[in-house]
């Protein structure tokens, strides 16, 4: 029993450092360069157009913390093969594709620290865009027959579809639970990380049981995430992207939702009110944040996100103890501590 404890201390304390992604990178340094090629080779094409969006994709791109995902889970449970790297890019170009058809979606125009696509070449051209990108993606997998990798995948943006649908319904009615919300994040956000882990574990040949258990590893750490996502709503710190905008469009996450319900029935009332009738006013959009974080919304949702990691971490102690089980810890601990 002392044993077990001063083992899951030494776990923790690992984790209370908070690496850059270089460095969490380390292990996977060379896989995530090849990676990047295999993912520019796979958006390659003859429309000037098309070839002209691409170049711009490439250029400002994410975290890149998906394929981390993929190559990380890859090598705490196998060797790194071939299908590992197309996986990782099928996953990249997917998210991709889902965040060009979000920005639509959202009416938002910056992502990355620049012009979104639907900002610069306006919505008819981002949607499809997005719906190039989904199709390399599919054909990356069906030309190398990585049907179980596409399975898992189309499973995973299925999800995600409905997922933003039912946040639009809820957006309209205005009527969220916390227990909607979190579905809402399991399929819009966890599915497609959980995608992440699951292809992982299937691209070095693991059975169905692991997993499945990594797939589970993946969707606790994309619920943490996307709580992350939406606290940056909240703050003013330059993240590449707007803030405020969840209020603006009407979705309504936990540090609102929690606060509305600890509100007088008053000031529910009032909070409610602004957010249909006046979210387009940024001086109403500010009234409404200033309500969350004096409600304590804050505090409350940074300890349900912890609670999600504390389960990542949990199944993470069943991996084999290596490297890349470590970099997986620090991706973790990155994806709550992360600036952007
Ligand atoms: C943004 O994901 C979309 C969400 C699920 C919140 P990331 O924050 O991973 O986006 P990039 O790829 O790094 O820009
Ligand atoms: C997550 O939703 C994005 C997708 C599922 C594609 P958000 O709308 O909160 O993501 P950001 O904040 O625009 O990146
Ligand atoms: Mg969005
Ligand atoms: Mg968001």
């Amino acid at each position: 029993m002392i044993g077990q404890n001063s083992r899951n201390f030494a776990f923790r304390i690992q984790n209370l450092m908070a690496l850059s992604i270089k460095e969490i990178q380390a292990p996977i340094a060379h896989e995530m360069k090849e990676f990047e090629k295999k993912f520019r080779d796979s958006m390659k094409t003859n429309v000037m157009l098309l070839n002209q969006i691409m170049k711009y994709i490439i250029h400002r791109k994410g975290k890149q913390i998906r394929p981390m995902f993929v190559f990380l889970t890859a090598g705490s449970l196998g060797n790194i093969s071939e299908a590992t790297y197309r996986g990782a890019a099928l996953i990249e170009l997917l998210h991709t594709a889902t965040l060009v058809h979000d920005d639509v979606v959202d009416d938002s125009n910056y992502r990355r620290g620049f012009f979104s696509i639907n900002a610069l070449w306006k919505n008819k051209i981002a949607v499809l865009v997005g719906d190039y990108l989904l199709s390399r993606g599919m054909l990356l997998s069906i030309d190398n027959q990585d049907f179980v990798l596409l399975k898992i995948v189309s499973d995973a943006i299925k999800e995600m579809s409905e997922g933003e649908l039912l946040q639009i319904e809820k957006a309209r009615r205005l009527d969220i639970t916390e227990e909607i919300y979190f579905d809402v994040i399991r399929q819009k956000t966890a599915s497609l990380i959980a995608s992440c882990c699951a292809v992982g574990a299937a691209s070095v040949g693991c059975d169905e049981k692991t997993i499945g258990e990594a797939k589970l590893l993946g969707e606790k750490i994309g619920m943490a995430f996307q709580i992350k996502d939406d606290l940056f709503d909240f703050g003013d710190d330059e993240i590449g992207k707007p803030t405020g905008i969840d209020i603006k469009e009407k979705k309504m996450t936990l540090p609102l939702i929690y606060a509305l319900n600890n509100a007088s029935w008053s000031d529910k009332r009032h909070y409610i009110n602004i957010i249909k009738n006046e979210s387009n006013k940024p001086s109403k959009v500010a009234e409404v944040i200033k309500f969350v974080k004096s409600s304590g919304g804050i505090e409350y949702t940074t300890k349900v996100m912890q609670t999600y990691v504390d389960d990542a971490f949990r199944i993470l102690e069943t991996f084999p103890e290596s490297e890349y089980r470590n970099s997986l810890q620090n991706l973790v601990q990155f994806t709550i501590e992360r600036t952007k």
